[in-house]
């Protein structure tokens, strides 16, 4: 549970609440009533998965191995619960339920992502896999029939095992691998599926996967690798979009973009100029890395950005910047290639300078980006450690980007979600959404932010990578100890259809403890 203190202050602010409001670790003042403005008819709304998180079907088929299965397999004690994706919520066989799911939600986007290796199972395109094709198009069709229009992402992690021996991203040439990969897709499901995100969250991927050891493939090479990763996967988002862009696009007259990924950093004291230096140089670093190039005018790294890590890697005895660059061509090839700025965003931390950190190493991002970030004491942390609810930070980076990059770019928020402990009485989670949807109408309404649509991570409890299945995100709960994998709609999917359909949020629509819960129908 929360600390002694949160507990006495939420008592304060929610004194006619009972107990159990505060069992859920809700401690913002509640809000009541309609949310003041309301979503466009056109405002897309839906649902987001990745393929490896609830897919299953690890060898059906036969699929290739993903860098996931093999790395678990290998190392069982890698994730909190030696679980693995051997079958996840096993979705490769329950793909029909899970169109019911989303359908039920009232939402008329899916966003997902196609598993590379069950396309490519030896990861190169001179062998397609017939059953992987089928599969995904036995979903797009079964989406379609419903009238839910497919969001698709290309490499959500899952790269084939013979990239990662390669060295992965690090790689330059996988990004002829990746090219081809995208080719295929596009031919394959061009027809049908309308809006592609290249990658996701290039951020956390080369930074936990490749920096640090907390992701697949654990590389552990910091200050060097994460930069190879991000500057490849840069190049390899940029191919793919103009591939796209000029052989497909012209007839089959879609979208492309990427998603990346963002914590806000506010000061940890507004009033100290170093804490504010220290919360833009994070969102610089961690954000404008791989926004900068895609979305500024001028393209290319930021300069704060390029200027820290050369400075610092000269003083480090290194011979040039340990982040590479662009070339000119590279720079120009890079720039504008998204349709739309998809985002994820889950949490907001509190900056301030810092020359080491117990859990650093020299080099390493963590110490080239030189901030120490913790959470305010205030804030809620209902589930993940990392993970405390302040929804104005959504808010406010939502600002952030507009102030960058400007409203010519439709932002489309392509995940934001909370954990949980797996109730399906969850209010925190209803608590979450209604609250960091209202403080995006405020950015779209009040501050002018170009806000089109909006994701809820995650249609339903999947494998959280790292933290194998202990740590839940879903609007439908997935009963792992049964063959079955039942779904089970939790009290967020109830809300989350009232707002997808009203297009308003309402705050009075559940509330606790008044509102008795009794899951409404199950799904085998
Ligand atoms: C709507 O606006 C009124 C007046 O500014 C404010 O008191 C109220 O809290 C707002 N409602 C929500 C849900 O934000
Ligand atoms: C890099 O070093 C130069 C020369 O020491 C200094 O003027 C500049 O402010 C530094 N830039 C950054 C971003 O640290």
């Amino acid at each position: 549970m929360q600390s002694e203190c949160r507990v006495a202050r939420t008592s304060v602010l929610l004194a006619s609440f009972s107990l159990l409001l505060l069992a859920t670790g809700v401690s913002s003042a509640e809000q009541s009533g309609l949310s003041n403005y309301s979503f466009p008819d056109e405002f897309m709304f839906g649902v987001a998965s990745a393929a490896f998180q609830i897919e299953g079907g690890w060898n059906a088929g036969g699929k290739g191995e993903g860098m996931w299965d093999t790395y678990l397999h290998k190392h069982p004690q890698f994730t909190v619960d030696h679980s693995n994706g051997d079958i996840a919520a096993d979705s490769y066989h329950k793909y029909k339920q899970d169109v019911i799911m989303v359908k039920s939600l009232g939402v008329q986007y899916y966003r997902l992502s196609i598993s590379w290796p069950r396309i490519l199972p030896h990861g190169t395109a001179n062998y397609i896999s017939k059953d992987g094709v089928r599969y995904y198009r036995a979903l797009f069709d079964e989406l379609i029939k419903a009238n839910i229009t497919p969001v698709v992402t290309l490499f959500h992690w899952d790269m084939p095992t013979v990239f990662m021996d390669l060295g992965g991203w690090t790689n330059p040439k996988v990004v002829d691998y990746f090219v081809d990969y995208a080719r295929v897709a596009f031919e394959l499901f061009g027809d049908v599926v309308k809006i592609w995100t290249t990658m996701n969250e290039l951020h956390i991927h080369c930074y936990q996967g490749y920096g640090l050891d907390v992701f697949v493939p654990a590389m552990n090479l910091r200050g060097i690798a994460e930069y190879l990763c991000s500057h490849n996967m840069l190049l390899g988002h940029a191919r793919a979009y103009h591939l796209y862009d000029k052989e497909f696009r012209p007839h089959q007259k879609g979208k492309i973009g990427v998603t990346l990924d963002a914590f806000f950093a506010e000061p940890k004291d507004s009033n100290k100029q170093e804490d504010v230096e220290a919360a833009e140089r994070y969102l610089q670093m961690r954000l404008g890395l791989y926004a900068h190039p895609i979305y500024s005018e001028s393209g290319n790294y930021p300069d704060l950005v390029r200027e820290r890590i050369a400075n610092i890697s000269r003083q480090q005895g290194f011979s040039r910047s340990r982040l590479p660059e662009f070339t000119p061509e590279e720079v120009e090839m890079v720039k504008g290639t998204s349709d739309f700025f998809g985002l994820n965003h889950y949490t907001t931390y509190q900056m301030s300078p810092s020359e080491m950190e117990e859990d650093w190493q020299v080099p390493s991002m963590d110490h080239d980006v030189g901030v120490k970030m913790a959470p305010d004491p205030s804030w809620p942390i209902p589930g993940c450690s990392w993970l405390a609810v302040y929804p104005p930070g959504f808010r406010k980076l939502l600002n952030w980007i507009t102030d960058n990059y400007g409203t010519k770019i439709p932002i489309v928020v392509t995940e934001n979600g909370v954990c949980d402990g797996g109730e399906l009485n969850d209010y925190t989670r209803v608590s979450y959404f209604n609250n960091y949807l209202n403080q995006m109408l405020l950015a779209m309404n009040e501050d002018g932010c170009n806000v089109q649509g909006y994701f809820a991570w995650t249609l339903m409890d999947d494998f959280e990578w790292s933290d194998g299945y202990t740590v839940k995100f879903g609007l439908f709960h997935v009963d792992f100890k049964s063959p079955k994998r039942t779904r089970t709609p939790k009290l967020s999917a109830i809300n989350f259809h009232e707002i997808a359909v009203t297009r308003r949020v309402n705050f009075d629509f559940i509330k606790i403890p008044s509102y008795k819960y009794n899951a409404f129908y199950r799904i085998d």
